[in-house]
C-alpha cells in the first residue's frame, strides 16, 4: 500500500488542502482521509479530473469558485448584544450568505460555539492555536477565505485592539491578517462609546477604512441607562453586509415604464382546442428580467408559456391576441414598448361554443379572420404612443429583406430580426442570433449581433435602449 507524504505534494495542492482543512476544522491528515473516503465512494472508474478543491488555484480563483454563495466570517464579540449575533446568522443565511463564526473568549460567556455552529451549519472557531489543526495559526485564514468580515457585537475592547493592531487571540489575529473588507457593529454602554479613548479608536478605525453600522440610540441592558450604544438590529447589519457583497447595480432605466409582450397566443377552435405556435416566450421573459434589473417598472403581457414569472415584474397572463391587445392598451402609457410575442395572425371566426364533433358530414369548416396587429396598432396611436416602440421579425427566409418590409408596414422605431427556421433551434431554444434594425436618417441601419444566449440578447438590447433613452432625455 502506497504511503503519502503531504509535505511532498505540489505547493498549490498543499495550499488548497490546508485551506479546505481549515475550512472544515480538520487536520490536513484528516482532510486527506475524508477526500480518500469520498473518492472510494465514487462510481468506478475514478474520474480523471480530481475534485475541484484539489485543482491548482488560478490567479482569479477566489473562494467563490468553490462555494458560489458570498461568504461572511462573523466575529462575535463579548457583550450582552452577542445573543443578537445568533439572529444575525439567520438573517445573513436568509439572504443566501454563507456564514462562519468566530467567538471571542468573552463572547462565550453569552453564547455558545454550539449554538453558533448549529445556526450556521459550520464549525464555530474559538482558538488561535487549535490542536485539531495541523498547521498553527491556520485559522487566521478565516479573514481571507471569505468576502467580508462582520464583527457583531464589536465591543470597546475589540475595537481598541483593532485600532492598536493587537493579535493575541483568534478574533484579533483574523482582523489583523485580513485582506477583506471589515464591517463593525459596535455595541457598548453609552459612556464607553463616548469615552475619549473609544472616540480615538473609532476615528482611527475609520481612517483605516473599516466600515461601521450603528450603534443606535436606545435603552441599554443596564437598568435605567439609555443613549447611543445599542447594537444595530440584525436586519440592519445583514442589509449593510449585503451591500458589500452584492453592490447595487446601475439602474439606467429607473423611473421608466416598460411594456413587453411575450409568448404565443392561443386562438380557440372550440372550448378544448386551439391554434398555437411554437414560441416559448423565453426571449420576451429574458427582456423583462433584464429591464427590471436595469431599474425599469416592467409590465409583461404574456401568452400561455411554461415559464416562471420574472421576479419584480408585473405579469398579465392572457390567452388570445385580442386579450393581449386589451391588456397592452390598458397598460399604456409607457416609455418603451417591446413586442416580442408571437401573436397568431389569424383566429377562428366561427369557434364552436361546444366541443366540435366528428360527423359523417366531414371536417368542420374553420373560417379564419385576421387578428388585430398589436404592434402596428400601438405604433400608429396618436395619443399615448410610447416614445420607443420595438418589434420583432421572426423569419424563416429572406430575413433582412422581410424585416425591412415589416419595419415600414408596422411603423415601429426598431425591429429585432431573427432567423427562426427549424435548423437554427431558436424557437424554444436558449440561443438567438439577432439583427437590430434602426432608422438612421432616411436609411435603415442593420446591426448584426453574434450568436448569444437569449439572456445576453436581452441584456444587450436593454443596454442599447438605456443608451438611447439617456441620449434623448
Ligand atoms: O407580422 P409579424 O407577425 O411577422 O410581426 C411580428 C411583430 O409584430 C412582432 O413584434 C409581434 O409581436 C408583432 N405582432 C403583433 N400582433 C400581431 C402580429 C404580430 O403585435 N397580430
Amino acid at each position: 500500500m502506497a504511503s503519502l507524504t503531504i509535505r511532498k505534494l505540489d505547493d498549490a495542492i498543499r495550499d488548497e488542502l490546508r485551506l479546505r482543512a481549515a475550512r472544515n476544522g480538520r487536520s490536513v491528515e484528516d482532510e486527506v482521509r475524508v477526500i480518500l473516503r469520498e473518492a472510494a465512494h465514487y462510481p468506478s472508474p475514478i474520474p480523471a479530473t480530481p475534485p475541484a478543491v484539489l485543482q491548482a488555484p488560478s490567479a482569479d480563483r477566489g473562494p467563490r469558485a468553490i462555494h458560489s454563495l458570498p461568504r461572511v466570517t462573523l466575529i462575535i464579540g463579548g457583550g450582552i448584544a452577542a445573543y443578537k449575533a445568533l439572529d444575525l446568522i439567520r438573517r445573513l443565511k436568509e439572504r443566501q450568505i454563507h456564514v462562519r463564526c468566530v467567538l471571542t473568549r468573552a463572547a462565550q460567556q453569552f453564547v455558545t460555539p454550539l449554538s453558533a455552529s448549529a445556526l450556521s451549519n459550520e464549525r464555530a472557531y474559538t482558538d488561535l492555536f487549535d490542536a485539531a489543526s495541523e498547521f498553527d495559526a491556520g485559522h487566521i485564514r478565516l479573514g481571507r477565505d471569505c468576502d467580508l468580515i462582520v464583527v457583531a457585537p464589536a465591543t470597546a475592547d475589540l475595537m481598541a485592539k483593532m485600532a492598536q493592531g493587537h493579535a493575541d487571540d483568534l478574533a484579533s489575529a483574523i482582523l489583523l491578517a485580513a485582506n477583506r473588507p471589515i464591517l463593525l457593529a459596535p455595541a457598548m454602554n453609552p459612556l464607553m462609546w463616548n469615552n475619549a479613548a473609544t472616540r480615538r479608536n473609532v476615528a482611527q478605525l475609520e481612517r483605516d477604512g473599516i466600515a461601521m453600522i450603528g450603534p443606535n440610540a436606545g435603552e441599554m441592558a443596564e437598568a435605567n441607562e439609555a443613549g447611543v450604544g445599542r447594537m444595530a438590529e440584525p436586519t440592519e447589519i445583514a442589509a449593510a453586509a449585503e451591500k458589500f457583497l452584492r453592490p447595487p447595480q446601475p439602474r439606467p432605466l429607473a423611473g421608466k415604464r416598460v411594456l413587453i409582450t411575450a409568448g404565443p397566443t392561443h386562438e380557440p377552435i372550440d372550448p378544448v382546442r386551439y391554434i398555437a405556435n411554437r414560441s416559448s416566450g423565453k426571449q420576451g421573459f429574458a427582456i423583462a428580467a433584464a429591464a427590471q434589473a436595469a431599474g425599469a417598472d416592467v409590465i409583461l403581457v404574456s401568452g400561455p408559456v411554461d415559464l416562471d414569472d420574472p421576479a419584480g415584474v408585473t405579469v398579465k397572463h392572457v390567452e388570445s391576441a385580442r386579450d393581449m391587445l386589451a391588456q397592452v392598451e390598458a397598460s399604456l402609457p409607457v416609455d418603451i414598448a417591446i413586442f416580442a410575442a408571437a401573436v397568431a395572425d389569424w383566429r377562428v371566426d366561427n369557434a364552436g361554443e361546444q366541443k366540435l364533433k366528428k360527423t359523417s358530414a366531414g371536417m368542420p369548416p374553420l373560417q379564419l379572420v385576421e387578428n388585430p396587429d398589436i404592434l402596428a396598432t400601438i405604433s400608429k396611436l396618436r395619443e399615448k404612443r410610447p416614445p420607443l416602440v420595438i418589434g420583432f421579425a421572426a423569419e424563416t427566409e429572406h430575413l433582412i429583406d422581410n424585416a425591412k418590409a415589416k419595419f415600414a408596414r408596422k411603423g415601429c422605431d426598431w425591429i429585432v430580426a431573427n432567423d427562426v427556421s427549424p435548423a437554427t433551434g431558436v424557437m424554444g431554444g436558449d440561443r438567438n442570433t439577432v439583427h437590430l434594425l434602426t432608422r438612421d436618417g432616411g436609411e435603415i441601419a442593420v446591426d448584426s449581433w453574434p450568436v448569444m444566449s437569449k439572456e445576453q440578447v436581452a441584456t444587450e438590447l436593454v443596454a442599447r435602449i438605456a443608451r438611447t433613452v439617456e441620449k434623448t432625455s
